[in-house]
């Protein structure tokens, strides 16, 4: 477990020592600061879970400091350091939202358990705050891609850099973009969507920029464009991989400057928005063949969320089934409950090339054929079926998505062999890291390679080593 930090800020040398040298022996992280100004950035620098600060300091005061996290770190705890008999300083600090107090000079035990307990009610908020992400978004996947996405848009929400979220079709971008604005401070204000691929290239401009009357022909009226009116909201630009090369230079200019002008308009216009752009391209790979470009990209990523396919993350199938079932009985008003044994083996086999939106597409359409509580084999669409022929199923259903190629006349046995086996080594391999969450080391031990070579084969699969 990650070692939990503790944000010491005192201007006293000896106390600041004494402090750190006790935290660190009762199993914290410390960074000791010597007044508010450098609390501010080790702030911004570290995953910082409890500040103890004295309110007598220089630069920035502790009142000051303690405005400060209360408005940025809303749920990390502050512990004042008051001065003996100085109650009316600790009452008021409590009153702006300190955690609590301790007094000089310090008594062992009495900051040991403010400490323990101010770290205990952080990490139950964070608990609070992931199950909130997942409840309120019905983000459903317990998998570790999934815990470490909801982390990120926990940590990243209620700030103004900008996201990339990347990820195949159907993953669950446009709803991770809707997350990051219902979990941040401008949730009371617009969520502006605009898909880049919809609009013509030619029209892109003013949809973005908004255009003056009379910029061009049918233009009787002004009107905002989208930028205009996500002010104080969010943006986000959808499919942004599709924008051509003569927008991402205007774009890029309206992100850097943060001001823009409506097309036919000499107005320069400032807004404030948080910009968050999806795409299910690999950018990387469109700089390199210099379709998008890399001034730009940087600029959107910022902060990166990409959604892993669900075929590596299959321990997530079940949930979702379950998921959608309950939507779709609610929607439809039907008491289907689940599926047969033989109906969910096909499902958590099924390669979900689709992914999620295949996925539910895919429940809903056996609701619809199925009258009886259960879904079974003959409801469910016939590429599913087919996969009843392709052997390797297993009763409890843990069988991860194995789809055989077939024996084309150009590929001969040999190939087809050659291809299933990489298939097999794949999920075989993903399975063994989901199983032991991801943790390379004990995935290697389970799967009896090195650990050296696990990470190799990871890299030729295209999986990505979290640790
Ligand atoms: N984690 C999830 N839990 C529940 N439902 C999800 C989840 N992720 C995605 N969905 C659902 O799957 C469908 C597809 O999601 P979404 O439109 O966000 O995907 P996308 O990545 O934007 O796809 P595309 O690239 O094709 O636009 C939506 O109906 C969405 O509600
Ligand atoms: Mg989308």
């Amino acid at each position: 477990m990650r070692m939990k930090q503790i944000l010491v800020a005192d201007d006293e040398p000896n106390l600041r020592r004494v402090l750190a040298a006790q935290l660190a022996r009762d199993g914290y992280e410390v960074h000791a600061v010597a007044d508010g100004a450098e609390a501010l950035e080790a702030l911004e620098e570290h995953h910082v879970d409890v500040v103890i600060t004295d309110l007598r300091m220089p630069k920035v005061d502790g009142m000051q400091l303690l405005a400060h996290v209360a408005t940025h770190h809303p749920d990390v705890p502050v512990i004042m350091i008051t001065a003996h008999g100085t109650v009316d300083t600790a009452v008021e600090a409590l009153k702006l939202g300190a955690f609590d107090y301790v007094t000089k000079p310090f008594d062992r035990e009495e900051l040991k358990h403010a400490v323990d307990k101010a770290a205990r009610t952080r990490e139950l908020s964070q608990r609070d705050a992931r199950v909130e992400v997942r409840g309120r978004y019905q983000l459903i996947g317990q998998s570790r891609p999934m815990l470490e996405i909801y982390e990120v848009i926990e940590r990243v929400a209620d700030t103004p850099s900008t996201v990339l979220i990347t990820g195949e079709s159907g993953t669950g971008k446009e709803l991770i973009a809707r997350a990051l604005h219902e979990q941040s401070g401008r949730r009371a204000e617009p969520f502006i969507r605009v898909n880049c691929a919809a609009i013509p290239p030619d029209l892109l401009e003013s949809e973005l920029f908004g255009y003056e009357k009379g910029a061009f022909t049918g233009a009787v009226t002004s009107k905002p464009g989208r930028f205009e009116l996500a002010h104080r909201g969010t943006l986000f630009l959808d499919e942004i991989g599709e924008i051509p090369p003569s927008m991402q230079v205007k774009l890029l200019r309206a992100l850097q400057e943060q001001e823009f002008e409506r097309v036919g308009g000499i107005k320069t216009l400032q807004v404030d928005v948080r910009l968050v752009a999806a795409t299910n391209r690999d950018l990387e790979q469109e700089i390199a063949s210099g379709r998008f470009r890399e001034d730009l990209y940087y600029r959107l990523n910022v902060v990166n969320v990409h959604l892993p396919p669900l075929r590596d993350r299959t321990s997530d199938i079940p949930l979702l089934l379950e998921h959608f079932v309950a939507k779709f009985s609610a929607k439809l008003k039907r008491e289907v409950r689940g599926f047969s044994d033989e109906a969910r083996v096909l499902l958590l086999r099924h390669p979900w090339r689709g992914n999620i939106r295949e996925l539910e597409n895919v429940v809903e359409r056996c609701m619809l054929f199925c009258d009886g509580e259960h879904i079974e084999v003959p409801h469910l669409p016939a590429e599913l079926r087919r996969g009843a022929e392709n052997g390797l199923a297993t009763p409890d259903g843990l069988v991860a998505p194995l789809e055989l190629p077939i024996v084309s006349d150009g590929a001969g046995l040999k190939e087809a062999v050659r291809e299933a086996t990489a298939k097999l080594e794949r999920e075989l391999i993903v399975r063994a890291l989901e199983q032991t969450g991801w943790n390379v080391t004990h995935a290697a031990k389970v799967l009896k390679i090195s650990r050296k070579s696990l990470q190799t084969k990871m890299k030729e699969l295209g999986l990505r080593d979290e640790g």
